[in-house]
């Protein structure tokens, strides 16, 4: 069982942007939100105070490096890279960001692109998708449905600052790691009770299970090691009994008498990825739950949403729930 911890607030660096953080905190409530699926956007409670650093030397497995705790919470980097072997040199802007407002991408992404289930994994996207993305956060099209999701607000606003330059060197950067899923699928009829922490759900430090019901609970194996922001930390998904199967009909289902595509269509035949669409398989189910969520609702808008939208208008939120199921369980 974990031992009781602080708020995990205290990973954050105080001194990085109080102000933004103030404001982000504080920033009404989408009227939408009571509709949301609230677990794909868990909203860390009211921050705690920060845990002094001790100075002591931090381990995650399989690593050959050491970190503080003030070198693992530094958001404008060099962000903690416990496996600099498994990727190419990373360009500054990952590394480290550019002050003040643009944070480094790795921080939150990991260097290996896997990211985590607040944010979105990269590794192996395809170039001009990253490009587009960042243009179309610069642009205001992915708010997001939660508005009190810090780490949302922080993308955003980097992304306003971004130089071309800067996009296309990370662009480069992520698209050339081997895409890797760090994600075990399980089917259950019931779940560990858990808590909002580190923008994450995590067991409660009460233990007992309940029933996981129309949800999908995507929680870090070992809270310790995602808190060190480890980039090979697994993580365990419950999917609903009978999930992934139904997951697995709805890709390649055709619908609306033939004139919504299925799935498989354009984002490829194992759901990898095809031309500039992106790869589904093996990712977050809490991201590509956002994600479908968002693209249904009209909060996500761009030129290339058009192509998902009637794809989406559709689906319930138990279709939804399958077809993430479906995805996270598949090799990426
Ligand atoms: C403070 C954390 C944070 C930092 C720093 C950050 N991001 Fe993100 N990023 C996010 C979050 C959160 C999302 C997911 C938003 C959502 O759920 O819609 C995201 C999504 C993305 C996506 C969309 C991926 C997809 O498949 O939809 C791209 C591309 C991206 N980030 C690139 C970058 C790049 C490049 C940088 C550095 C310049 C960066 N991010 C820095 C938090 C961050
Ligand atoms: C007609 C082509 C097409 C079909 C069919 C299609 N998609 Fe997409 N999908 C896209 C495109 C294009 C994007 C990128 C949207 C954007 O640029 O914002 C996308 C984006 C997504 C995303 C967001 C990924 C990310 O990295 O942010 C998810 C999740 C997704 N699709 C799931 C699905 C599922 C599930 C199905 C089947 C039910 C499906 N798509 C069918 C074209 C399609």
């Amino acid at each position: 069982m974990l031992p009781a911890r602080p708020a995990p607030h205290r990973l954050l660096n105080p001194g990085w942007s109080l102000a933004l953080w103030v404001v982000a905190l504080s920033a009404p409530l989408a009227a939408s939100a009571s509709n949301l699926p609230v677990w794909a956007y868990p909203v860390n409670p009211p921050a705690g105070h920060p845990a002094a650093d001790d100075g002591h030397a931090i381990h995650v497995p399989d690593s050959p490096v050491t970190f503080t705790r003030t070198q693992i919470t530094n958001l404008t980097g060099p962000v903690p890279d416990w496996h600099p072997d498994e990727h190419p040199a990373m360009p500054d802007i990952v590394a480290k960001g550019r002050a003040p407002n643009v944070l480094a991408c790795a921080y939150c992404h990991l260097p290996n692109g896997a990211g985590r289930p607040e944010n979105a994994s990269l590794a192996g996207l395809p170039v001009n998708y990253i490009r587009q993305e960042l243009r179309a956060f610069q642009q205001g099209h992915r708010p997001g449905s939660e508005p009190r999701r810090v780490p949302q607000t922080l993308m955003i606003k980097g992304a306003k600052d971004l130089t071309d330059a800067e996009i296309d060197a990370a662009a480069a950067y992520f698209a050339s790691l081997k895409p890797a899923s760090f994600v075990r699928v399980i089917e259950t009829a019931t779940v560990p009770k858990t808590r909002i922490a580190g923008w994450v759900l995590t067991p409660a430090p009460g233990g007992g299970t309940e029933a996981i019901r129309n949800r999908i609970i995507e929680t870090p194996e070992d809270f310790e090691r995602f808190e060190n922001r480890d980039s090979r930390t697994p993580y365990l998904v419950y999917v609903p009994r009978g999930s992934v199967q139904r997951g697995a009909a709805l890709v390649v289902t055709i619908r609306d008498g033939g004139t919504v595509p299925a799935c498989i269509t354009c984002h490829g035949p194992e759901l990898k990825g095809l031309g500039d669409v992106p790869r589904l398989a093996g990712r977050s189910p809490s991201f590509l739950m956002r994600q479908l969520t968002d693209l249904r609702s009209g909060v996500r808008t761009g030129a290339s949403t058009e192509l998902m939208k009637p794809i989406v208008a559709h689906l319930t939120d138990a279709d939804l729930i399958s077809l993430v199921a479906y995805l996270a369980s598949r090799e990426p």
